[in-house]
């Protein structure tokens, strides 16, 4: 089971050109509220990361993830002493990192990072996505979904209309 659950704007975008997520994080979110992002950590075995999504939340005051965090990448080395209880890093395609996990006994995937999200789903590896949309266009940025060779058909589960205007989505598979 690979599940994504990211924010993205009206236009389709996760960050601005430049990495920037200041425009989805100053958003207040309503008292005592994460989205749903605890109760879905919960139910996962491990992440799974694209290189690009790490660089930007290492650096983040708070580490998120409550479950180990798998960085995909073919150019990064090491993980510095202090994250290598919380991070390894793998260089292996989107069904051979989901095998190779699945090995171990992890078999509940958060999927992470528009590249890496668009490589599972070149692959039809994503079972579920839970999308949250941004009421903002950004004119630009890096997007969460690109070119696929064929089409990929979910049905909607739940969705949430939150007061502050964010709209989650929760979408699963129709496997035929
Ligand atoms: N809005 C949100 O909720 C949200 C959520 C997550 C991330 N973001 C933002 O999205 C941005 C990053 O997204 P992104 O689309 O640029 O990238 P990404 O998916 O995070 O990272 C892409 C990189 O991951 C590596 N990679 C991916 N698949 C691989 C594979 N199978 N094997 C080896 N390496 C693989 C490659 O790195 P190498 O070049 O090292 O090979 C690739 O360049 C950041 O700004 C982040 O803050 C936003």
């Amino acid at each position: 089971m690979n599940s994504v659950f990211i924010a993205v704007s009206i236009d389709g975008y996760i960050a601005r050109e430049d990495g920037d997520i200041e425009w989805l994080t100053s958003i207040p979110a309503p008292p005592g509220e994460d989205y749903g992002f605890k109760e879905f950590m919960n139910r996962i075995d491990a992440v799974v990361m694209g290189r690009g999504t790490y660089e930007v939340i290492k650096n983040f005051p708070e580490w998120y993830y409550s479950r180990h965090v798998y960085v995909l990448s073919s150019k990064l080395k090491e993980i510095p002493d202090k994250l290598k209880d919380k991070a390894s890093l793998l260089s292996l395609s989107p069904g051979e990192t989901v095998k190779h996990l699945n090995e171990k006994g992890l078999t509940r995937l958060y999927i992470d990072g528009g590249k890496t999200i668009q490589g599972f789903l070149k692959e039809d590896l994503i079972d579920e996505m839970i999308i949250t949309r941004i009421p903002i266009l950004l004119g630009g940025g890096i997007p969460l979904f690109g070119k696929l060779e064929k089409d990929i058909t979910f049905e909607q589960v739940e969705t949430t209309t939150y007061p502050n205007g964010l709209v989650k989505t929760h979408y699963r598979r129709i496997r035929k």
